[in-house]
């Protein structure tokens, strides 16, 4: 997908579709209205019609006779008293979706008139341009459905064309970074072992320019990680504990840390699970894939921070070697685990994960793992849920998080959940029974980080869909991408900081 620019007069445009928006009930405006006046009013007239009541992503397609453009899609904002900004990368990605698939190959996109901030409206536009365009049909040999838009103008007549620029720079890194998470966490499990995730960290290491270390099972042993190693021990697939390494400001002490789950495939080990949706827990990586994915997009946009990106990377199998339950493992930070229930993994390989980033010397941490089924029953596909050892810390993040759009829900911590996970022979059991199972995770975790402010967030919900929408296929989200480069964003430049996370200085194309 190509992302261009043209300031040139939008009736003028040649183009297979051109895009205008539109808000519910209300009447078109600047160059939706502009495009309307110069066709005699035929897409006021089609909005008039009653085909559509202007729910967000809801469109008409009308056809042109004697444009430069064959046809005309109004696309809906939604009720304009709701409008976000994050919106527009929904009305970018519900137009490529439907135009792609009726094998529209450059389509023309008209921005609502100017308001606030220009760059974050032409980066949430470039953003559902890419997000919208991902190829799910990698390992279909004569696909159906790929879609054909190949290349996007955004109309910037009436707007800042270097704020545009910026805005869009920003929105492909943004937006690529995402379909990098999505395309690993879709890549089934016989593909994506551990190993190819430490080679495609390996490729954004190259690509990016970033450090990286990838510890084997010797050195994940040498280093204590008797947590992590208890649930590789089941598979024939070697472990990877990757580490990404982004040094942006080396006169800071500070050093964020992004540690993400990455479990290929979570059979539930001695405990399995059921067969149903088992093949789902590919996705189990989709944190990992995540970090990788963002550490990508850092490495490009080269904030003014210092970001660890590790992913403890291995299979949950019950393989002859399996760990049993009741067996106990023992953590780099010396504790000692009764591990009750194999299927509850991803909390001891994050163990390890969360002493290494400090062992690294972390200052902040944020982690993100598809971690409980008690999560979906809890919030639902909505939200992700967060959970914090640090108020102060879990603001920061909640504040960088909201404008993109993805929604984390804070859930308590109290003491009781540590009680819950307390174990009659060794110092913790991995699971604490069903009540409150999302936050007896989030407080066995806490176990393994320390003093060091962190967020937890349980990504089981909203790392993929059963269900596609109209800007965005269905599988896997991207999330947390968005959340975490937003959060660098915010940390990078404090003083240039940008709404959508965005910093001004780098962004330049
Ligand atoms: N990967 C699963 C959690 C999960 C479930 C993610 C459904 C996405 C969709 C995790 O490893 C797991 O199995 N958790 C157990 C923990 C339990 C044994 C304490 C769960 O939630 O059932
Ligand atoms: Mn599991
Ligand atoms: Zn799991």
């Amino acid at each position: 997908m190509q992302v261009y620019i043209s300031a040139d007069e939008p009736i003028g445009v040649s183009a297979d579709a051109l895009v205008v928006p539109f808000f519910s009930e209300s009447p078109l405006e600047g160059v939706a209205k502009e495009i309307d006046a110069s066709l005699d009013g035929i897409i006021a007239d089609a909005l008039t019609s009653g085909d559509v009541r202007g729910k967000l992503g809801e469109h008409v397609l009308i056809y042109t006779k004697g444009q430069p453009f064959r046809r005309v899609l109004a696309v809906s904002l939604g009720d304009r008293s709701t409008f976000q900004p994050y919106l527009l990368a929904r009305y970018t990605g519900s137009a490529v979706r439907y135009l792609g698939r009726r094998n529209v190959e450059k389509i023309a996109i008209a921005l609502p008139p100017p308001s606030g901030d220009q760059a974050a409206f032409a980066s949430f536009v470039a953003e559902g341009a890419i997000t919208g365009s991902f190829d799910t049909t990698l390992y279909q040999e004569h696909p159906e459905r790929r879609l054909a838009t190949s290349e996007i103008v955004v109309l910037s007549k009436g707007f800042d064309a270097t704020e545009i620029e910026r805005g869009i720079a920003h929105g492909v890194a943004l937006g690529e970074a995402v379909n990098l998470a999505r395309r690993l966490a879709l890549t089934p499990a016989n593909d994506m072992t551990p190993t190819r995730m430490a080679e495609e960290a390996a490729k954004v290491a190259e690509t990016a320019g970033l450090g990286i270390d990838v510890l084997d099972e010797a050195r994940a042993a040498r280093e204590g990680m008797g947590s992590f190693l208890s649930v590789a021990q089941g598979s024939v697939q070697p472990p990877k504990f990757i580490v990404l390494r982004y040094d942006g400001d080396p006169s800071s002490k500070e050093l964020l840390a992004l540690v993400g789950k990455g479990i290929t495939f979570d059979t539930g080990g001695i405990s399995i699970k059921p067969a149903e949706k088992m093949e789902d827990m590919k996705y189990d990586m989709s944190g990992g894939a995540a970090v990788i994915a963002a550490m990508s997009a850092v490495g490009k946009l080269k904030p003014k921070i210092n970001v660890v990106g590790i992913v403890p990377a291995t299979e949950n199998m019950p393989g002859g070697k399996a760990t049993k339950p009741g067996d106990i493992v023992t953590a780099m930070n010396g504790k000692t685990i009764e591990v009750i229930n194999t299927d509850a993994e991803g909390r001891l390989i994050l163990a390890d994960a969360l002493c290494y980033a400090n062992k690294l010397g972390a200052t902040k941490i944020v982690d993100a793992a598809t971690l409980t089924g008690a999560c979906v029953i809890a919030l639902g596909h909505a939200s992700s849920a967060a959970v914090t050892n640090d108020d102060t810390w879990g603001a920061a993040f909640f504040a960088a998080a909201k404008p993109t759009g993805e929604r984390y829900w804070q859930m308590p911590y109290y003491e009781d959940y540590t009680q819950q996970m307390k174990s009659d022979i060794a110092d913790l059991k991995n699971t604490g029974g069903r009540p409150a199972g999302t936050l007896t995770a989030a407080a066995f975790l806490r176990e393994f980080v320390g003093s060091t402010p962190w967020i937890h967030l349980d990504i089981a919900g909203t790392a993929y869909l059963e269900n596609e929408s109209a800007w965005q296929a269905k599988g896997p989200t991207g999330v947390p991408v968005r959340a975490f480069l937003a959060l660098v964003a915010s940390l990078g430049d404090q003083s240039k900081a940008h709404p959508n996370g965005a910093r001004a200085a780098e962004l330049r194309v």
